[in-house]
């Protein structure tokens, strides 16, 4: 997902504030980048294919008090010089994150225009030039331009005529505004100017900002200048430093205690029935569906199962992509609950509209304020993960299967007398694992392996995978997750002496039949692991024993540890895998 950071300044401000911020937006991935400055009272554009420091060499050691930069990730024309942002026609200069629909029916309008790349981005500054020839209004033209335009769009304009300022615009995509001592910032996402300000202005859709100098004006879809709320940022600067950790990742994966304590000091810092002062009761729905992406959508898978133990009530979890083109008619009496870490996820957020088209309660698991999906669900639930930095979640997806289960406790299981303390328990439970795994013999055995498989039953399966994806998406070893039941139904023939095979086993009534299913790959001489929290289980590796209802998030934090020790050892980019994005934005 491209990335985007811009400014005006009364002070003269170094190139390097922007390059540094593009730098907070690698994690999002790329494949060029470009700026465009205002030194002089002249704009100049410098673009590069590459990181970011490839542009940097190009940069003079200059300042500038007016500057948009910009991180993109191919999706209409390949990675070039031609099609790197910023853009630039006539009047115009912009960078756009998002995918412009009907960018072909708007080229047909421009005539013989010529356009010099193959970008839907480009298409759109041309038309935006187009516009304000024909109105010589900044504001109009823009105004004109969104009403033209169909698709998703952050976009951050400089205007020949007026090199002192910066025009947003945004829909269904992510600008925040960051209001310093004496500049104004925007970007896609605050890590990129945290070290300036946590004073942030979340820019509604059909607004129109203006930063200039240290002043922000934002207009209404009337073009009327409109009252605008500065909050504190819950970004904060440690967030997105690696603070000692070879990795994000790996800071990330240590840092899941320190969530799952900030969480139930939010939720329940007492007893368990303060739970009901900020959770929906979910047992009043007939039928629930969980809607996500990734190890979003795994996520949705454990709480599928958890609360169909606990609650009995009916759940059907869904790939958001799936979902959105389903035939599906839900009854008035579900709940839609859709889990999303950057609440940016284009497939999850056309689900959740799809539901509200239905008339269906939506509740949202979200790890970023102001996000859009925060902002469209009916009831939004906040993780409190603070900034997740590496592509491949770890944090994130234990506070959303965190929420689940107090969603769960909240809504019938409070009874229970122990489980507060079990709760609080837990952060010193996992701490204690992780620091003392020893995880080198299995490095050793995984890391020049191609093929990798999980097999586990209920919700074990919904833990392998989640540990399959962690493996691959970090390591790019092939890695599949079965259902252990499934395998002699196909699977199996992919088994042999170069096979590696973990069996999760914490759930205590398959446990026997998993151990048979592990037992017929071991037959076929595959390399095997069993995983397990179980007293009665031999296990290769023993998970700290905690309530059923909690342990997965335990179990997973082996997994995370694993696939990031193999990447590593494999020399591997693990906080920005290849081909992959933080948020896909897009379909
Ligand atoms: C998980 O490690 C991946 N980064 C990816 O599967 C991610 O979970 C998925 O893209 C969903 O993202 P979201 O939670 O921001 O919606």
């Amino acid at each position: 997902m491209c990335g985007i950071i811009g400014l005006t300044s009364k002070a003269n401000v170094s190139l390097a504030v922007l390059s540094t911020g593009l730098k907070q937006l690698e994690y999002r991935g790329y494949d060029s980048c470009g700026i465009a400055y205002v030194d002089d009272n002249q704009l100049n554009i410098r673009k590069s294919l590459g990181k970011i420091i490839e542009l940097e060499k190009q940069l003079p050691m200059t300042v500038t008090n007016c500057a948009i930069a910009h991180t993109r990730w191919a999706t209409h024309g390949m990675p070039s010089l031609a099609n790197a942002h910023p853009h630039h026609h006539g009047m115009v200069t912009l960078v756009h994150n998002g995918i412009i629909e009907n960018s072909s029916k708007l080229k047909e309008e421009l005539g013989n225009e010529q356009l010099y790349g193959q970008t839907d981005s480009e298409i759109i500054c041309a038309y935006l030039d187009m516009l304000y020839a024909r109105c010589h209004d900044h504001l109009q033209a823009l105004w004109h331009l969104e009403q033209m335009i169909k698709g998703s769009y952050a976009l951050a304009v400089i205007f020949g005529d007026a090199l002192d300022g910066i025009y947003c615009v945004r829909k269904d995509n992510p600008l925040i505004l960051g209001v310093a001592e004496d500049s104004i910032y925007l970007a896609s996402d605050v890590s990129a100017f945290i070290e300036h300000t946590d004073q942030v202005v979340y820019l509604e859709q059909g607004e129109i900002a203006l930063l200039h100098e240290d002043q922000l004006s934002i207009y209404d879809k009337n073009l009327q200048l409109s009252d605008y709320v500065i909050e504190r940022s819950l970004v904060n600067k440690e967030d997105v430093r690696c603070q000692g950790f070879k990795t994000f990742m790996l800071k990330e994966i240590y840092e899941q205690p320190t969530v799952i304590a900030r969480m139930l000091d939010m939720f329940c810092p007492d007893d368990l029935q303060q739970l009901k002062d900020n959770l929906l009761d979910i047992s009043k729905y007939d039928q629930i569906v969980i809607v996500g992406c990734g190890s979003a959508y795994h996520a949705g898978l454990v709480g599928q199962i958890l609360i169909e133990n606990n609650l009995e009530i009916p759940v059907r979890t869904y790939l958001a992509s799936e979902f959105r083109y389903a035939n599906i008619n839900l009854r008035s009496d579900t709940l839609a609950i859709f889990i999303s870490q950057s609440g940016e996820t284009a497939d999850t957020l056309a689900a959740l509209r799809k539901c509200k088209i239905m008339n269906i309660d939506t509740l949202a698991i979200v790890n970023v304020i102001g996000s859009s999906l925060y902002n469209e669900a009916k009831y939004p639930l906040l993780t409190l993960a603070n900034k997740e930095i590496s592509v491949a979640t770890t944090k994130a997806y234990s506070a959303q299967v965190l929420m689940l289960m107090l969603l769960i406790i909240r809504s019938g299981l409070m009874d229970d007398p122990t489980l507060h303390q079990k709760l609080l328990a837990l952060p010193k439970v996992i701490t204690n694992f992780i620091s003392s795994l020893d995880l080198q013999p299995l490095v050793a055995e995984l890391k020049d392996k191609e093929h990798a498989y999980f097999i586990g039953r209920q919700i074990d399966h919904a833990i392998c995978l989640e540990a399959a994806l962690k493996l691959k998406e970090i390591s790019y070893i092939h890695c599949e997750a079965y259902a252990a039941g499934e395998l002699k139904h196909g699977s199996i023939a992919l088994i042999n002496e170069n096979s590696v095979v973990f069996a999760n086993i914490d759930e205590q009534v398959v446990a026997d039949k998993t151990l048979s299913n592990l037992a017929e790959v071991a037959a076929r001489k595959a390399k095997v692991f069993c995983i397990s929290s179980l007293e009665d289980v031999a296990a290769d590796i023993k998970i700290p024993r905690v309530k059923a209802l909690l342990q997965p998030l335990v179990t997973i934090t082996f997994y995370q540890l694993l696939a990031h020790e193999v990447a590593l050892i494999r020399g591997c980019n693990v906080d920005q895998p290849r081909n992959l994005a933080k948020s896909v934005t897009v379909e």
